[in-house]
């Protein structure tokens, strides 16, 4: 099939990329000249694992780039949109590009075609592109407009996307519904995972994967409640990682122990420093404004932020409580992006900490796998970056983690106790046992779990993030 995808951001990249993996013909489109040109030179705007493989794979072949939007829906049956959909002052998803691209693709419409939403929107958006579609002229048998949300995570995004846990397809007719199921049909129906180049399968993937159908707005409000509640989840387990904290309980053996109930799941009960990225901030806001204009009050959606920001503000406390005084400190930072395994600082809460730390007058060592220089255009001179663990430790007053990049969950500790000023571990991902860390020699705190001493000294009760 031929497929036009518009937006070259995590997901318009990744779908464009995996779905010329599928067998279909894509033209990857986007208004900004410079991303266009380097992508047809062979650059990989972003750090995303078997992106770069697929790219070099298609690029030029299955996949072109182009900045005709027009012309690209003209060439296409089917026009997936995958602009951003940034948060606008009030917390409402901004549809400005969402509606210019409307507009582009009408011009383009000159037989029958799918329009499928593939950005995070609130629900009615459908019925919206429709109508401009509609006012710029178009022949209303000539198109349908449909839903697919994408549920890739960054860093992630390629094996989500191919081995995904369902696939939503949300359309109000039979006619949009058989060519969307058509595109997927080489993940329903198993094709993909026998051919010879196909991307390795992830541990958890079940295949094949489902193929969910819904009406439009169904599957609208589908990806805002995914997002919402995976928020939740973790808004949740940090409150109970508090009150672990408060007791001198262990929350990853709570985890485990609520999370082998087959109806809660382990998944997405990490408790940390809170989320972050592109998506989980803006689309709680956006979904709470969506409730709010459809007549009813989400308010369980104000704890989720509020407990996600006073999680970042508990763990300022926590170094404070540790270190007592942080002017003139040097602090060695482990993680800036705003998880593991991407380059993506938004919203990042590691960022956050760091400029709150160098407010309060820390000197800052960081090491991060992939995000230090978008880190650097936002911390600027402030802090020194590093090119590894142990060189941002050198001589640290003390080790915040941050970030759980999977190297850092395996470090020499031998290696990095040698390095460090004082032995001192503050680990805002629980990457590690405490006990193991208190038996190499270090102090350890970590997130709704005692503190661990080398010498055995009682932990100290904390209440409200300081010794009580
Ligand atoms: C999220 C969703 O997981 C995807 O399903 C969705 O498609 C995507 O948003 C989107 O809407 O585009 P992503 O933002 O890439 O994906 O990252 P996640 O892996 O969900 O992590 C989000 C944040 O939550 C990170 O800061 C992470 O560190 C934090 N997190 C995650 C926790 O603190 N604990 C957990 O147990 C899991």
């Amino acid at each position: 099939m031929r497929i036009a995808v518009v937006g070259s951001g995590y997901v318009g990249l990744v779908a464009g990329a995996c779905f010329a993996d599928l067998g279909h013909d894509v033209i990857l489109v986007d208004n900004d000249a410079q991303k266009l040109a380097a992508l047809n030179s062979g650059e990989v705007p972003i750090h995303e694992k078997f992106l770069p493989e697929l790219l070099s794979r298609h690029r030029g072949k299955r996949l072109t780039f182009s900045g005709d939007l027009t012309e690209a829906a003209r060439l296409s049956s089917v026009v997936f949109v995958a602009v951003g959909t940034p948060p606008t002052e009030r917390g409402e998803a901004d549809l400005s590009y969402v509606e210019s691209v409307a507009r582009e693709i009408s011009g383009g419409i000159d037989s029958y075609k799918v329009i499928v939403e593939k950005s995070t929107v609130p629900v009615y958006t459908s019925e919206w592109v429709r109508k401009i579609i509609l006012r710029n002229g178009v022949d209303p048998e000539l198109f349908d407009v449909a839903s697919n949300p994408e549920f890739l995570r960054e860093g992630t995004g390629i094996t989500d996307f191919l081995y995904p846990d369902r696939i939503v397809v949300g359309c109000d007719g039979e006619r949009p519904a058989q060519v969307l199921r058509e595109i997927y049909a080489p993940l329903t129906d198993g094709t993909y995972y026998k051919s010879a180049g196909a991307i390795p399968q992830p541990d958890r993937a079940s295949l094949p994967p489902r193929l969910i159908t819904t009406s439009t707005k169904s599957a609208e409000l589908i990806k805002h409640a995914s997002n919402a509640f995976l928020a939740l989840k973790i808004s949740f387990i940090n409150a109970v990682a508090s009150v672990c904290e408060s007791v001198g309980a262990d929350v990853n053996q709570v985890v485990h122990g609520v999370g082998t109930d087959s109806r809660i799941g382990p998944r997405f009960l990490n408790p940390g420093i809170g989320y972050g990225g592109s998506c989980f901030p803006k689309d709680v806001m956006a979904f709470r404004s969506v409730a709010r204009e459809c007549g009813y009050e989400f308010r369980l959606l104000d704890e989720v932020v509020r407990i996600n920001d006073e999680q970042r503000q508990r763990f300022m406390r926590k170094i404070q409580s540790a270190l007592w005084t942080l002017r003139g400190k040097t602090l060695a930072v482990l993680g800036l992006a705003f998880k593991g395994g991407t380059d993506d600082i938004r919203e990042s809460p590691a960022i956050f900490l760091v400029q709150s730390l160098l407010q309060e007058g820390s000197k800052i060592r960081a090491y991060d796998p992939a995000a230090m220089d978008r880190a650097r255009a936002v911390l600027g001179s402030g802090v020194t970056f590093t090119n590894s663990t142990y060189e941002a430790a050198h001589d640290a007053d003390a080790l915040l983690i941050l970030t759980e990049w999977e190297e850092f969950a395996s470090l020499d500790l031998a290696r990095l106790r040698t390095q460090l000023r004082y032995p001192i571990v503050i680990d805002g991902r629980n990457l590690y046992d405490p006990e193991v860390m208190a038996s190499q020699g270090f102090t350890y705190y970590s997130i709704g779990r005692p503190a661990a001493h080398p010498d055995g000294i009682p932990t100290p009760v904390v209440k409200n993030g300081k010794k009580a």
